[in-house]
C-alpha cells in the first residue's frame, strides 16, 4: 500500500526573525521648531507660504513629539514594536547646515534612542526626510552641489554621535520627492518649478547618498546596515499596445530606474538620458560620481502605497491622475497618461491595490538578486475619528494593511528576500502639503490637546507582531 504524500503545511505566518516595525519622520511629528537650537528647514518656510499647505498648517507644533517622545515610546512599547524608524532633523543636530554640531540637538536623539533601546526595540534612524537647513537651500539647495558635500559632513556628525547604538542607517527619504515634487511641480517645499532643476537636484541628491555612504562606513563599527529608501513605482501600461507600452518604459525609467541603474550598476539609463535630452544634456554629472554614487549598500527600502497605470495619451488633454497634485512633476511626460488603478480609494484618493507591492518586490528580487529588501513605509489614511465611547474603528485601514502583509508574505515565498515591514504610520501627523488633514497613524491624535488613542489598527498589528501571522 503506497503511503499517500499529506499536503505540505499551509504557510500563513512570516519567517522567523522577521523585523516588525512602524515609521514616523522628524519634521511631521517632532513640532518644537525653535527649540533646542533648530533652525528652520525648507518646510518651515514653505509652510508660510500662503496657499502651499493645505489650511496654512505648519510643523510649529505637529504632534509635539520632541516634548511627548516618552509617552510615545511607552506606546511603542506597549504596541510591541520590533523596530522604530525615524529620522533625523539637520536643522537640529546641524542648524544651518554647515559647521559645528549642536550639543541640545543631538542629545535629544540621545535620549530617544537610549530609550528605544531599553524597550527592547530596534532603532533605525533615516539621515534626510526632506527638511533641508534653509540656509542650504538659500545657497542654491540641491540643485546646487555643493548640498551634496554638506549633506556628507552632517551624515558624519550623526554617525559620530548615534553610531554605537543604531545599527541601521538610511542616507535619504524617497529622493524622488525632494527632486519632483520639491523641484520639479513645487508642491512639495522648496516649493521651486523648473524640471531642469528637478533633473539635478536628482542628481545630486544620488550624489550626497554615496558621498554620505562614504562618511556613514568611516564612522560606523563594521557591522552597521546602510540602505536607501526609494518610493519606487509599480507602473503598469493601460494595455499591451505598443504606446501604452512605451509609456509605461518611459515612467519606469523616471520613476525607477533613474534611481535603480546608477546605485546598482553605476549607470544613468540611456533611454531616460534619452527622453531627457530636450531638457539637460546632464552635464552636471562628473566624472567619477556614478562611482560614488554605486558604493555598495546593505540593504534597499522600499515605500509602496498605490501601483501607477499608464497609458499613450495622443491628444495630450487628459487629465493626469497619479495621486499628485499640482501640475505634472514628471519631466517629459508629455503623451502619457496617468489614470487611477481600479479599486476602493482612501482618504488620499489613492486607490488600494495590495498587488502593485507584490510585483515591486518580486521585480526587485529579480533584478538586485540576494539583496535584503525592508518595507520602509506603507499604509493609508482615512477619516479616522474618536467615538463617543473613546474608541476609533479603522476597519479599512485594516483591511489594507491586511491585504498588503499578504502581498509581502507571497512575495517572500517566491523568493523575494523582504527582511522586515514598517507600517506607516505610528501616529497621525503632518502629511506634507495637506496639513493635518489627512490622518495615516495607527494611533489617532487629537491635534488640539496631543491625546493619542490607539485605534483598532493599532491592536491588529500588535497581534500580527506578536504572533507573527495575520489573522483571518
Ligand atoms: C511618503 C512619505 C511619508 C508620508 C507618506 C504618506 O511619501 O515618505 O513622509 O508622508 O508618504
Amino acid at each position: 500500500m503506497s503511503v499517500e504524500a499529506l499536503p505540505a503545511p499551509v504557510r500563513t505566518g512570516f519567517p522567523p526573525g522577521f523585523v516588525w516595525g512602524a515609521a514616523t519622520a522628524a519634521y511631521q511629528i517632532e513640532g518644537a521648531a525653535a527649540e533646542g537650537g533648530r533652525t528652520p528647514s525648507i518646510w518651515d518656510t514653505f509652510s508660510r507660504v500662503p496657499g502651499a499647505v493645505r489650511n496654512g498648517d505648519t510643523g510649529d507644533i505637529a504632534v509635539d513629539h520632541y516634548h511627548r517622545w516618552r509617552d510615545d515610546l511607552a506606546l511603542m512599547a506597549d504596541l510591541g514594536l520590533g523596530a522604530y524608524r525615524f529620522s533625523l532633523a539637520w536643522p537640529r543636530i546641524q542648524p544651518g547646515g554647515r559647521g559645528p554640531a549642536n550639543e541640545a540637538g543631538l542629545e535629544f536623539y540621545d535620549r530617544l534612542v537610549d530609550g528605544l533601546l531599553e524597550h527592547g526595540i530596534t532603532p533605525v534612524a533615516t539621515l534626510y526626510h526632506w527638511d533641508l537647513p534653509q540656509e542650504l537651500e538659500d545657497a542654491g539647495g540641491w540643485p546646487e552641489r555643493d548640498t551634496a558635500y554638506r549633506f556628507a559632513e552632517y551624515a558624519a556628525i550623526a554617525a559620530r554621535r548615534l553610531g554605537d547604538r543604531i545599527s541601521t542607517w538610511t542616507t535619504f527619504n524617497e529622493p524622488w520627492c525632494s527632486a519632483f515634487l520639491g523641484y520639479g511641480n513645487g508642491v512639495h517645499a522648496p516649493g521651486r518649478k523648473d524640471p531642469v532643476d528637478a533633473l539635478t537636484a536628482h542628481h545630486h541628491l544620488l550624489l550626497a547618498h554615496g558621498l554620505g555612504t562614504a562618511a556613514l562606513r568611516a564612522e560606523l563599527p563594521a557591522a552597521a546596515q546602510v540602505s536607501l529608501t526609494l518610493n519606487l513605482a509599480a507602473v503598469r501600461p493601460l494595455t499591451d499596445a505598443p504606446g501604452d507600452l512605451d509609456a509605461a518604459r518611459r515612467i519606469d525609467g523616471l520613476a525607477n530606474r533613474i534611481f535603480l541603474d546608477p546605485v546598482f550598476h553605476g549607470r544613468y539609463p540611456a533611454d531616460v538620458l534619452a527622453d531627457t535630452a530636450h531638457l539637460t544634456d546632464w552635464s552636471f554629472v562628473h566624472d567619477g560620481d556614478l562611482a560614488e554614487i554605486s558604493r555598495p549598500i546593505d540593504s534597499l527600502g522600499i515605500n509602496y502605497y498605490t501601483p501607477t497605470v499608464v497609458a499613450a495619451d495622443p491628444t495630450g488633454s487628459a487629465p493626469r491622475q497619479d495621486g499628485h497634485q499640482g501640475d505634472s512633476p514628471w519631466p517629459a511626460d508629455r503623451g502619457i497618461r496617468f489614470l487611477p488603478a481600479a479599486g476602493s480609494r482612501t482618504a488620499m484618493d489613492w486607490p488600494v491595490d495590495a498587488d502593485g507591492l507584490y510585483e515591486l518586490l518580486v521585480r526587485l528580487r529579480d533584478d538586485l538578486p540576494g539583496l535584503p529588501l525592508l518595507v520602509t513605509e506603507n499604509g493609508a489614511a482615512y477619516e479616522d475619528y474618536c467615538d463617543p465611547s473613546g474608541d476609533v474603528h479603522d476597519p479599512e485601514r485594516v483591511a489594507y494593511l491586511r491585504g498588503h502583509l499578504g502581498a509581502v508574505r507571497r512575495a517572500i515565498e517566491e523568493g523575494a528576500p523582504v527582511k522586515g515591514y514598517f507600517l506607516w504610520s505610528l501616529l497621525d501627523n503632518f502629511e506634507w502639503a495637506y496639513g493635518y488633514s489627512k490622518r495615516f497613524g495607527i494611533v489617532h491624535v487629537d491635534f488640539a490637546s496631543q491625546r493619542r488613542t490607539p485605534k483598532d489598527s493599532a491592536r491588529w498589528y500588535a497581534q500580527v507582531m506578536r504572533t507573527g501571522e495575520l489573522p483571518d
